[in-house]
């Protein structure tokens, strides 16, 4: 792994980070460790844990697409979810893994579960009438499908979500209920979205928001879910004056 920093041999000061490090298997428990980075402009948190990288400092996290279209570099920077190739390198930064799932090693944690949950969503576009196979173009996609694709999964409203961080809510968290609004405002889906959003805790949002204050897409989960409450209850009130038919 080389770092993509065409000046850091003139840097214009030296940085310090500090790294919560973990490896199950010679680690009792987590430590912080504290590392010092030569920092140039524009420098991001995933470039100083390159360059470290380079330097031998075998620190795991996860990296992919580095252009925050893959939401795998999430982690906590200075205690907030944030992507690591998305956020500009300051002095006395603090690295910590997402704080919601067993730690595999240093910033990687494993996310298999929120993964299979998603997956048993369905969330694609899923049609009744297999033989409606004709290609959806973006023209006929609706605003809102368009809006809420840009999700990349990268976990940080599940992070910040204050409700979906009990067991017991019941609530999966603004992800999934995003996930479900992509695929309800899609043309060809005809599950029934309103019951799926209800199952997964619709009505256990608090409203806080802090989803959206998160999000790198700037995305607001939070109003995607008043909207799919607001679709339940008016699905409600036709089905109740018996005017509702089944998607
Ligand atoms: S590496 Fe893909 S979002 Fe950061």
């Amino acid at each position: 792994m080389t770092a993509y920093i065409p000046d850091i041999k003139n840097p214009e000061a030296m940085y310090t980070v500090y790294i919560e490090r973990f490896d199950p298997e010679k680690d009792e428990k987590p430590y912080l460790k504290r590392y010092t980075v030569p920092f140039v402009q524009t420098m991001t948190v995933m470039e100083a844990l390159e360059y470290l990288w380079d330097q031998g400092e075998y620190i795991a996290f996860r990296a992919n697409c580095r252009e925050f279209t893959c939401g795998s570099c999430a982690m906590l920077i200075n205690g907030k979810p944030r992507l690591a190739c998305d956020t500009l390198f300051e002095n006395n930064m603090r690295l910590e893994p997402l704080s919601r799932y067993a730690r595999i090693k240093d910033l990687v944690v494993d996310t298999n579960e929120v993964k299979e949950k998603l997956k048993a969503l369905r969330y694609w576009p899923e049609s009744k009438n297999r033989k409606q196979t004709y290609r959806v173009t973006q023209d006929a996609l609706d605003k809102f499908h368009r809006i809420y694709s840009r999700c990349i999964e990268c976990y940080c409203c599940l992070e910040a979500c204050p409700a979906s961080s009990s067991e017991r809510s019941g609530f999966d968290g603004p992800m999934h209920l995003l996930q479900i609004a992509r695929a309800a405002t899609h043309p060809l889906d005809t599950l029934d979205r309103t019951r799926q959003a209800s199952e997964h805790g619709i009505w256990s949002c608090v409203s806080c928001f802090e989803c959206a204050g998160v999000c790198p897409m700037e995305l607001s989960p939070g109003t995607v879910i008043a909207e799919l409450r607001k679709r339940a209850v008016k699905e409600m009130i036709l089905r109740f004056i018996g005017v509702g038919k089944e998607k």
